[in-house]
Order: structure tokens, then C-alpha cells, then sequence
């Protein structure tokens, strides 16, 4: 039985792709997170597999980052959700920050991170969807973090509630299938104040965008 519906699913899955064109099929195609298992994060950590971070062809996503941080909140509380092994910190910390928590679900890249924990630098081991931080921050910063999420506009709205009166969310995607639909569910529930895209010359893709606090519905 569980064979013959599996084939009239296939059946009437190629039925569709032949009528329906792929832009309006990627526009329908449900949520389905990038999925990299808890040891995968550990081991790629452990073996430096995302030390590219640091390198010159990233610096345009984080620089447009820098740029909405220094523009909002300079000096100010930062929560980053999905901070690795701390690439970002240590650009913040270079043009100041009051207090800056940085959590991840990789002990790996916690352990690396809290290398740099001083008293106003936390870095702490969760995972950020179930995660209740401490106080609330100016700033909040998904930066490529939000599509390894189950539920990533539960996880926005959830933790935008930390958001301290005039803050900031600021999210940076790396432009793949998945962080569109993302885009789109965010689009109907907060406005940006600003986008950006970068284009490295590898012809990767980032969208940056910054939502004030009081552009976010659904808190
Ligand atoms: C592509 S890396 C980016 C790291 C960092 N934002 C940076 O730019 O250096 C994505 C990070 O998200 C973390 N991550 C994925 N799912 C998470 C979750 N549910 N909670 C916290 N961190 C998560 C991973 O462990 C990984 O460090």
C-alpha cells in the first residue's frame, strides 16, 4: 500500500514539474533548513573548516553588518545568534562594544570563540531556538545563522522579544533556496529600514538587511 502511494506521489509530483514552471515552483516549495548534524558543526570546527570566515571574499557581508551596527548602535549591547567561532565579535570589538553575547550550538567554535571572553564578552553553548538570553540587547544579529533553523521565523520573532526599546535586528543570508523562502515569511511580518546584496567576485551572494524594532511584528 505505503509502495502504491508512494508512486501516484511521484506520478503526480512529475505531473507538476512538467506544467509548472521552476520559478513558480521554488516560489511554492516549503521551508526545508540546511541540515548539518550537532558532531558534523563540532568536527568542521574542530578541523578549521570554517576558518574561510576570516578570509578577504567574506568581508563584504560583514562589512555591511559593521556598517548598520556603527549607524544604529554604536557602543551598544550585541546578541549574536550563531556566532561561530567569532569572526564578528572580533570585528566589533575593534570599533567597541558595551556588552556582546555571542551563542552557538557548536562547542567547537564556542570553545575557539572564548578565547576573546573578557567581562563584557560571553560566549555560550545553546541552541539558539530554545535559548533564553540574559536581559535584552540593542542589537541582534543572525548573521548566516537563521537557515540551520528548525523554525526560523519562530526563532526571529522569539528572540526579537530581547530587543531593547530602539533596537535592531540585522540578518545577513547567504542567497540559496532556502534563505528566500526565509525572506519571503520575514517580509510579511517585519519591514526592513535598509537591504543590501553583495556580490563577491567568486559570485557568492549575501542579502543584509536591518529591521528596527519597531518595524517587526509578531512580537
Ligand atoms: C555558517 S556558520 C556562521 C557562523 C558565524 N555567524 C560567522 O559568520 O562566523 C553558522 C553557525 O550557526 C550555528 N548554528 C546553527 N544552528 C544553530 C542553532 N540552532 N543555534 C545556535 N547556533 C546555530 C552553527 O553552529 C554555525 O556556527
Amino acid at each position: 500500500m505505503s509502495n502504491l502511494l508512494d508512486n501516484v506521489g511521484q506520478a503526480v509530483k512529475s505531473a507538476i514539474s512538467g506544467v509548472v514552471p521552476e520559478a513558480v515552483r521554488a516560489r511554492i516549495r516549503p521551508y526545508r533548513k540546511t541540515d548539518i548534524s550537532q558532531e558534523q558543526w563540532d568536527q568542521d570546527y574542530a578541523q578549521g573548516k570554517w576558518q574561510h570566515l576570516d578570509n578577504v571574499r567574506q568581508l563584504a557581508h560583514y562589512s555591511v553588518i559593521m556598517g548598520y551596527y556603527l549607524y544604529y548602535r554604536p557602543n551598544s549591547s550585541v546578541l549574536d545568534i550563531g556566532c561561530g567561532h567569532g569572526v564578528l565579535q572580533r570585528r566589533l570589538d575593534a570599533v567597541s562594544y558595551a556588552r556582546y553575547v555571542g551563542v552557538d550550538t557548536s562547542q567547537s567554535a564556542i570553545d575557539q570563540a572564548s578565547t576573546e571572553s573578557d567581562l563584557k564578552t560571553q560566549f555560550f553553548c545553546a541552541d539558539a531556538e530554545s535559548y533564553i538570553p540574559s536581559g535584552t540587547f540593542d542589537v541582534l544579529i543572525f548573521n548566516e545563522s537563521l537557515y540551520y533553523f528548525l523554525s526560523p521565523m519562530d526563532g526571529f520573532t522569539r528572540l526579537a522579544r530581547y530587543l531593547s526599546p530602539g533596537g535592531v535586528v540585522i540578518v545577513s543570508m547567504y542567497q540559496k533556496e532556502n534563505s528566500r523562502v526565509i525572506w519571503r515569511s520575514l517580509n510579511r511580518i517585519a519591514h526592513p529600514a535598509d537591504a543590501v546584496r553583495v556580490i563577491n567576485r567568486d559570485g557568492g551572494v549575501w542579502d543584509v538587511k536591518v529591521f528596527p524594532i519597531g518595524n517587526i511584528g509578531g512580537r
